[in-house]
């Protein structure tokens, strides 16, 4: 199968009530580790790649292994996603690569750093939209900030400071016509969320719940998404690793938003607990070993065993043959005659 505009992919999770987990990749294994799993449980998938993914790996090099998996793969609709773009340029660079999917997050500026205000967010992103739509690309965008800093881009502090106000949320997806809305309950990027395991109070279902009520329509997004599990931090910690005590979002926590209209689940932090286990546990246990390959195996097999655990738990697992690949151009067509506007979905 051709890659997938992100937006059929989470209708059709929509229409089947499930969440698809996107993973974030940086390097071959980590492509090849989502593609065993989404094989081993045949689910449809997102593969996105942040800025940082993008210098890392340098575009054309990842761009042509994402290409791989989805050739050597024809059965799995794979959506291609910019994670975390900062601004109209780079989400430009994504679509004229074939990114297939970006996300304008203008909840912050340009920098990554300090949180923008609602008109700033709602002009780059509307610009984003109106570029990316008119060439079939799909386009999450965020309002409410994150907490927490990865690779230099967030505004750091817990994922309470500024907590999405449904409201908003409301007014920025009828002003800027996003595909998907990621939204701020609490949740924070990297290993450290929370200093003890979240409950209700912590993490704010009610206003996710909230939002959904108001805008049945539009795809909603949790970011910050890893679990965190206690079994990968001690894998590190047993073999020379100094991981804090830490949790991270509960997987019961994630099935509730699924079942109120989150259909994108972010999750990087768990694949680079169990890749890094791994490869600790190698070097550790086998110091005479130098053959990268025997620690990337382990590695990306780490990393396939939570990627098809998260897709199972997600519900995704088994919904890979439910459709067929709608074109590109197709879906900016839909775009252009108002059949794929989310606009007028938005419930009062
Ligand atoms: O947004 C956070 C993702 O985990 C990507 O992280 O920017 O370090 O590649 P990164
Ligand atoms: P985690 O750090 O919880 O894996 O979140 C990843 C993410 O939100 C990527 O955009
Ligand atoms: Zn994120």
């Amino acid at each position: 199968m051709p890659l997938v505009s992100m937006r059929q992919l989470l209708d059709e999770a929509a229409k089947g009530g499930y969440g698809v987990g996107a993973f974030n990749v940086n390097d071959m294994e980590q492509i090849q580790a989502i593609m065993g799993a989404a094989k081993e449980t045949n689910s449809p998938v997102i593969i996105q790649a942040s800025r940082g993914a993008r210098s890392f790996a340098q575009d054309r090099y990842l761009f042509h292994l994402i290409l791989a998996a989805a050739e050597l793969n024809p059965e799995i609709p794979i959506a291609m996603h910019q994670d975390h773009g900062n601004s109209f340029e780079t989400c430009k660079s994504a679509i004229e690569l074939g990114y297939t999917s970006v996300m304008m997050d203008g909840s912050l500026k340009e920098d990554g750093k300090t949180p923008a205000s609602f008109e700033e967010n709602v002009a780059v992103t509307k610009k984003v939209v109106d570029f990316a739509h008119a060439r079939g690309v799909t386009v999450e965008g965020e309002i409410g900030v994150l907490g927490g800093v990865e690779d230099g881009h967030g505004a750091g502090g817990t994922g309470l400071e500024h907590v999405t106000d449904p409201d908003q949320a409301v007014e920025f997806a009828e002003l800027t016509g996003v595909d998907a809305l990621a939204i701020a309950i609490g949740t924070s990027h990297g290993a450290y969320k929370f200093s003890k395991k979240p409950d209700g109070s912590v993490l704010k279902m009610d206003v996710l719940i909230a939002i959904h009520k108001r805008l049945p329509k539009t795809h909603l997004v949790m970011h910050g998404s890893s679990s965190v599990p206690k079994d990968l931090q001690d894998v590190i910690n047993q073999y020379g690793g100094k991981l804090k005590e830490t949790w991270g979002v509960p997987v019961e926590e994630i099935q509730l938003g699924i079942r109120n209209g989150v259909r994108k689940i972010n999750v990087d932090t768990d694949n680079r607990l169990a890749m890094t286990g791994a490869i600790r546990k190698v070097l550790w246990t086998q110091p005479e070993k130098f053959d990268p390959r025997d620690y990337l195996k382990p590695a990306r097999e780490a990393m396939q065993k939570v990627v098809a655990q998260r897709m199972t738990q997600f519900g995704q697992a088994g919904h890979a043959g439910d459709y067929q690949a709608v074109s590109i151009a197709e879906i900016a067509k839909g775009y252009k005659d108002g059949s794929l506007s989310t606009k007028p979905l938005v419930a009062r």
